[in-house]
């Protein structure tokens, strides 16, 4: 859906088939989703640094960074985190375009947000993997104080305390964080990945 009008989609001569072949590996959307402080953060930097050491081409997009500037203008609120999700969706699209592995860490509570971005990019190429930490879990852990404020009243509408999440319904990964360590999950997702043939 597009408000313009009189505008043309030009193809590029070199296409991501090209780039795929010239990378050696696919460029699948990781999309990770779960609980503030669940553990998005801390696997998906662990996750990226493990696959560019092998040599894969990766960029990693970050709840908190991305509203630091794409979308400093988007709050909490449920039509916020919906248009956060929208365009990090549309920027992950281009980014798996461009033949990169794309780690996507946000919370983004709501799943047919997750499956709206599903539906955006070819089949195969989103993969949904579910953060998974119990709010009493994430509430001990509490790294930025935040559950902590939102018990207080000082937040409002703060994820699991006073507004939604829902759990993804047929991921394709689940990371339980509380039962594994950070290596053992980048192991897993590794692990996954070559199976589904998206690395080598
Ligand atoms: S969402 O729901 O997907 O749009 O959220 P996201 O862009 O991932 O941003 C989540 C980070 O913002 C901080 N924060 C909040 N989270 C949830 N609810 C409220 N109200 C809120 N206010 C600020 C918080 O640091 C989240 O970071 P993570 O890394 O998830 O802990």
């Amino acid at each position: 859906m597009t408000n313009a009008t009189n505008i043309v989609w030009h193809e590029s001569a070199v296409s991501k088939q090209d780039r795929l072949q010239l990378n050696k590996h696919q460029s699948p959307v990781l999309w990770f989703t779960g609980l503030s402080g669940s553990g998005k953060s801390t696997v998906t930097v662990a996750l990226e640094k493990a696959l560019f050491e092998q040599g894969i081409r990766t960029y990693r997009l970050d709840g908190d960074n991305i509203r630091h500037g794409l979308n400093n203008n988007l709050g909490f609120s449920p039509e916020d985190r919906t248009e956060n999700i929208r365009r990090i969706g549309e920027v992950a699209k281009l980014m798996s375009d461009a033949g990169l592995i794309t780690l996507t860490a946000f919370i983004s509570p709501y799943q047919e947000d997750r499956d709206n971005v599903r539906a955006l990019l070819p089949e195969g190429d989103f993969v949904e993997i579910f953060v998974k930490c119990s709010l009493d879990g994430c509430e001990k852990r509490d790294p930025k104080g935040l559950y902590q404020k939102a018990r207080s009243g000082e937040i409002k509408g703060f994820t699991g305390i006073d507004a939604p999440y829902e759990e993804p319904v047929n991921p394709e990964l689940t990371i339980d964080t509380e039962e594994n360590s950070v290596e053992e999950a980048v192991s897993t997702i590794i692990q996954y990945l070559k199976t589904n043939k998206y690395i080598q």
